[in-house]
């Protein structure tokens, strides 16, 4: 059993209508119950963007509302987190927006699930600053390898953090593996999206913010 996880385990305390959104049966949120069930709509759909740690999930909740032909995807364990993108799934009655709550790296990279990604995002992705806990990090060069494998001829991985170091990890293992990668400080593509919740916790503490796009 794998024990190095990329995330931090929190104990949440989930409100009445979280938890009952959590529980109740749906079309838009799945699990480690219905892992099945998910890997199924993740075959069948084209046109596909997946985020891995959507954390709030403001900013996947809004891509999916203004690109109603994309199907989106999001893999989150905070619950928190689930149960609010899975409220405002419901109140707003959007179709093309799918939440798995559970562990990415458990579903997608201990086995092959057969699905291409035109778009993998990773916002922010925990940074895992000490050395010790470099090997925690969800973009290790083989995570990478892997999540590489999930995209499409034309996918594209957009990946933006605030900590210099991580960038310059996932730089190096995009050189090492021969991975053409643009950085895309400026970009009108860049500047549309909406501020993450640790995008504006990293601009609050002066920090830059490094974007990577790559294949
Ligand atoms: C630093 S937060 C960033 C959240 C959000 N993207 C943002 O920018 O505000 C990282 C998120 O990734 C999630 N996460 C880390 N590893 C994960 C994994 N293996 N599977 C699913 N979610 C994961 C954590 O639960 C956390 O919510």
């Amino acid at each position: 059993m794998r024990t190095i996880r990329s995330f931090a385990k929190t104990r949440t305390r989930l409100s009445a209508n979280h938890k009952k959104i959590i529980n109740q049966e749906n079309d838009f949120l799945f699990s480690e119950k219905t892992k099945s069930a998910f890997e199924k709509i993740l075959q069948v759909s084209e046109n596909k963007a997946l985020e891995i740690g959507f954390g709030e999930g403001d900013s996947l909740f809004e891509m999916a509302v203004n690109n109603p032909d994309t199907h989106f995807f999001g893999i989150e364990v905070y619950e928190t987190g689930v149960a609010r993108t899975c409220l405002k799934i419901e109140e707003s009655g959007i179709k093309n927006l799918k939440i798995y709550l559970g562990d990415a790296v458990d579903l997608m990279l201990d086995k092959d699930i057969e699905t291409k990604f035109d778009l993998l995002l990773f916002l922010f992705p925990d940074p895992w600053h000490k050395r010790k806990h470099n090997k925690r990090r969800l973009l290790s060069s083989s995570n990478l390898k892997k999540f590489r494998g999930y995209l499409s001829k034309k996918g594209f991985i957009f990946f933006r953090t605030d900590c210099q170091e991580y960038a310059d990890s996932v730089k190096k293992i995009c050189n090492d593996q021969k991975v053409e990668f643009q950085e895309l400080e400026k970009s009108p593509l860049v500047n549309r999206l909406t501020h993450t919740k640790y995008q504006r916790k990293g601009i609050r503490a002066g920090r830059s913010i490094s974007t990577f796009l790559f294949k």
